[in-house]
Formats: C-alpha cells, structure tokens, sequence
C-alpha cells in the first residue's frame, strides 16, 4: 500500500523554526545575539572570490534587490583581472553589481580590505578550499556574517577553528550545501528517530561523474590568465601558512581541485554535498572511526587526485556510512538508509520511500529484496534551476537578520563533513585508518579497541546505542529475538551441559 504525504516548504519552515524572526524567537533557546536587522535595513554583501560558484551568488543576492529586497553587495575581491567573455574574476564581476572599478577600497585583489570594512555586513566566501578557513575565521572577528561555500575548508584543523570562531562571535555562518536546503532530510530524521525504521545499521551516498576530457579539466585555461592578471602569491597564500609556493601553472590556477595544496578532489568537492545532508537525514554528526580507498587508475593526466574513492565511516552511535564514486561512471549506487526494520530510499531531494523488511528465521537469498514499494513520502521542494540555493540565501538572511544561528548548514556540520572525508583522504593518502575525537578534534590512528568494544558488547549482551535525537523505546527496532534451541547455548565447564536440567 502506498500512502502519499506531502509537506510544502512552508510547513517545513515553520516547524523547523527556519524562517525569519517571529518563529526563530519563539523557537530557539538561543537568545538574540548581536545586532538584530530590522526587516527594512539594508544588508550589505561582499564577494571573495567571484569565479564560477560566485556567479550563482551574485544573480541572487542582484535578483533580491531587483525584487525589492534590502540587500546589496558593495565590494568585491578577486586575485585575477577576470575575463569578460565568461563572465568571471575581478573586474567582469563588480560591473555585474554595479561597482565602480577604479574604487580599490571595494573593488580589490586583496580581500582584507573588505574585511576592514565596516559598511559590509557579510561575506561571501567562494575562493578555492585552501581559503576558506582563513577568510571565515578573519571575517567573523571582525563582526561580519559568512555565507562559506562547501567544502567548510581544506583541514580538519581549521574546520574546528571555524567551529570555535563562531561559537565564540556568535556570527551567523552557514556553508552552501544547497542540498540541505531541502526539507526532506529533516523528514526522514523525523521517521527515523520515530523508530520506524529501528536501530540504523548503514546508509550509502554517492557521487558519480564522466567527463571525456577529465574531471574538473572542462574548466577551461585562457591566455589572460598569466602572472600579469593573477596576483599568484594571494592565490597560493603561502604566507598565510596556506599553499606551498610553486611556479604559477594555468591548470594549478583554473583547475585547482585536481590539487591536494588547494582541494581535495571528489572527497572534498563531491563527497561533501552528499555526505552532509545524508548524516542530517541518518541523525549523526562526526565519526569515530574512519577508512577511505581507491586510486588514480585512468586520469593520468598530471593531477594528484584519485579517480576512485570510497569513504567507510563508523559511528559510536553504532553505524556506518558509506560514500563512494568513480570519475569515470557516473551510474549512482542511489541514497539508503537502512534500519533493521525498513529502509529509507530516497528519491532525489524531494522524496523518499520507507520500505518494510520482512524477515524470517533463515535470511534471504541475496538479490531477492528488490528494495521496491513501500511507503512514499514527499515534498513540494524545488531544486531546479538552482532553486536549492536560493532557498538557502532566503534561510540564511532570515537568520542573520534574527541572528538566529541553527542555519541550514551551521559551522559544525560542516566540521562533521570536512572531519570524515579528509580522514578518508588521509587514509588514501597515509595508508592507515583514523579515530577522530570529537571532545577535542584529535585524531588518531586506529588500532584493535574499535572492534574489541563491539565484540565485548556483544559478549555482556549489551543494548545498541541510538542515533542523536532517539524519541522511540531504546529498544524499538533494535534487538534480536534468541530462537528456543540458543538455551543450549553455554560452555561445558567439567563436561557438564550448562543447558542440562537440574
Ligand atoms: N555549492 C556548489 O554547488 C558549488 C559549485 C561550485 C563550486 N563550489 C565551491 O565554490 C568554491 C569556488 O569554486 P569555483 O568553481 O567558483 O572556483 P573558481 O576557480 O571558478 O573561482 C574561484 C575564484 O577565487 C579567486 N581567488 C583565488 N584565491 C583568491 C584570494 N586569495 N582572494 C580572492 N579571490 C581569490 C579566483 O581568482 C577565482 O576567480 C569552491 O570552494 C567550490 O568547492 C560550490
């Protein structure tokens, strides 16, 4: 039987306390914090690092202020001249808002000038990875709001530093996984932690991609981009303690995420769209034991990054998940969460079917479960058109303007994601497997406990742990009925049976 529910935006905004002031007030502990903008008062926005990305930034934020809207972005700091034809880098992007060139106070290739300034109430952040700490860390402390593109950063450290820097300025932050902008995730968590599905055994996401003339190389390298044009020491940030210096190279430039000193590649790029809303969906946050693979096994193409990776990652909560592609193929494994009652299927960002398992004593042959029917649920959310990220502009201003912190995607999401992929980096990368401690952002390597603490679990009959938010019995969904014969279990001690009758 299939049983349709549909909840619209709207609902969705209002019971997740995320639109603007009057629900976030009543909603939130958290008390008002910082100047609160009147719906009327202007906003003032600056862009760091108008390339592609931006581009998507600056049509809304132009696209609300043609509505009406007080908004307006006022500086604009890119290390390349830019290039007219395709729209990009410094001087293309401030005559797209209206901003005279010969400003250098707003129009600059060194972006603490905007940092300094005191009209610009935020910053968008939309640089390469290896900038994004560094920016977001400096515009909070100097009192501005961040909207940071995703991945947070490039380094687990900074990830935590980030973290820190906005509990300690309570500025509002949010990174720009568009895809949490969905309420969908928000609805399976709540069918999860209902107990629906029981006790969460693993879920899997993926990422898959082909190009002919390999990945990320379709951003194309043009002649005005030289050492005239690109201010390469702000690029690489050497002296920030960012990436190493090297000569400067077109395709370092351009096609940076095919770089470990800039980005991650798919672990960093991809892996981190899917892997935030999926632990918001499942109900967890940071691993504790985490194991990446794969290998660089056709792109020979002078980049460091594999075009094959896979990301294992297990949870105290007592779960796994899974997050893996090729550059090469780009056929999904498709979005599950799997409990010991049901599953969870999702379809897209606007949907999900939750479907039973039906067990019996002897389990079933493997490809028998079609993972078919079930219950539907769905949304009216539209991604389309890049609607995913104006939705989360809308939440994101509405939050600065209340200064309510729970954004979309709050600072410590994104600590969660840079935490498990760059450890799967790492595991690639180092040959070893990871704990990380999410009391103090250490990590370490792994060893024999991880798999001791379950068997002996296990051995004292012990209960699962749940995931964060577990409203249901703690049992629900998550036990295993002992069959009659298991009362012959017992070791033989003087080979006498423990099972004999007294
Ligand atoms: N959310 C999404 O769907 C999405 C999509 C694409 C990119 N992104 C993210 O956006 C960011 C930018 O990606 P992109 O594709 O636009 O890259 P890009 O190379 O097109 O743009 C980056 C821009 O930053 C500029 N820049 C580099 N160092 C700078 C510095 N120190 N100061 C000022 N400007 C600097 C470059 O000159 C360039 O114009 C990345 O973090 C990427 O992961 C997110």
């Amino acid at each position: 039987m299939t049983d349709k529910r549909s909840v619209t935006r709207r609902e969705f905004l209002q019971t997740s306390g995320a639109t603007g002031a009057v629900v976030a007030a009543s909603t939130f502990a958290h008390p008002a914090i910082g100047a609160v903008k009147g719906a009327n008062e202007r906003l003032n926005f600056a862009i760091l690092g108008p390339g592609g990305r931006a581009q998507a930034h600056i049509g809304h934020l132009l696209d609300m202020k043609k509505e009406g809207k007080p908004v307006d972005i006022i500086g604009v700091a890119d290390v390349w001249d830019g290039n007219k034809k395709v729209g990009r880098g410094l001087y293309p992007s401030a005559e797209r808002c209206g901003l005279d060139a010969n400003d250098k106070t707003k129009v600059t290739k060194d972006y603490r000038k905007l940092i300094e300034n005191k009209d610009i109430d935020a910053v968008v952040i939309a640089t390469p990875d290896h900038w994004h700490a560094t920016m977001a860390i400096q515009a909070m402390e100097a009192g501005k709001d961040v909207y940071c593109e995703k991945p947070m950063c490039h380094t687990i450290d900074e990830a935590r530093r980030i973290t820190e820097t906005q509990a300690k300025t309570k500025q509002i932050m949010t990174v720009g996984v568009q895809s949490t902008a969905s309420p969908i995730w928000k609805m399976a968590n709540d069918v999860i932690t209902s107990g629906k599905i029981g006790h969460v055994m693993q879920a899997q996401t993926s990422y898959y991609r082909n190009s002919n003339v390999g990945q990320w190389r379709y951003y194309q390298l043009t002649e005005d981009m030289n050492p005239k044009t690109v201010d390469w020491k702000m690029f690489l940030g050497t002296e920030f303690g960012l990436a190493p210096d090297q000569p400067f190279n077109r395709a370092r430039y351009a096609q940076w995420r095919c770089y470990w000193d800039f980005g991650g590649g798919m672990y960093t790029d991809l892996f981190v769209h899917q892997l935030t809303h999926l632990i918001q969906a499942v109900g967890v946050r940071f691993p504790k034991r985490v194991v990446g693979a794969g290998g660089l096994y056709l792109e020979y193409d002078g980049r460091d990054v594999p075009d094959v990776a896979t990301v294992v990652a297990d949870y105290d909560e007592g779960c796994q998940v899974i997050i893996s592609a090729t550059m090469c193929n780009d056929v999904q494994l498709g979005e599950v969460i799997r409990g010991k009652n049901a599953t969870i299927k999702f379809e897209g960002e606007k949907a999900f079917r939750v479907i039973p398992q039906s067990t019996g004593n002897a389990p079933a042959k493997p490809g028998e479960n079609k993972g078919d029917g079930g219950e539907l649920v769905s949304t009216n959310f539209n991604s389309g058109g890049d609607r995913d990220t104006r939705a989360l502009w809308e939440h994101f201003i509405g939050c600065i303007r209340s200064r309510n912190p729970e954004t979309l995607c709050p600072a410590e999401t994104g600590y969660a994601a840079i935490a498990t992929v760059n450890l799967g980096v790492d595991s690639y990368r180092y040959g070893k497997a990871y704990y990380f401690d999410k009391a103090t952002g250490k990590v370490s390597e792994a060893d024999q406990a991880w798999s001791k603490r379950w068997e002996q679990v296990s051995h004292e009959r012990g209960k699962p742990n749940q995931i964060q938010g577990w409203k249901a019995d703690p049992l629900e969904g998550s036990t295993v009925k002992a069959p009659a014969y298991q009362a012959l279990e017992g070791d033989w001690i003087d080979g006498k049976d423990p099972a004999a009758k007294a």
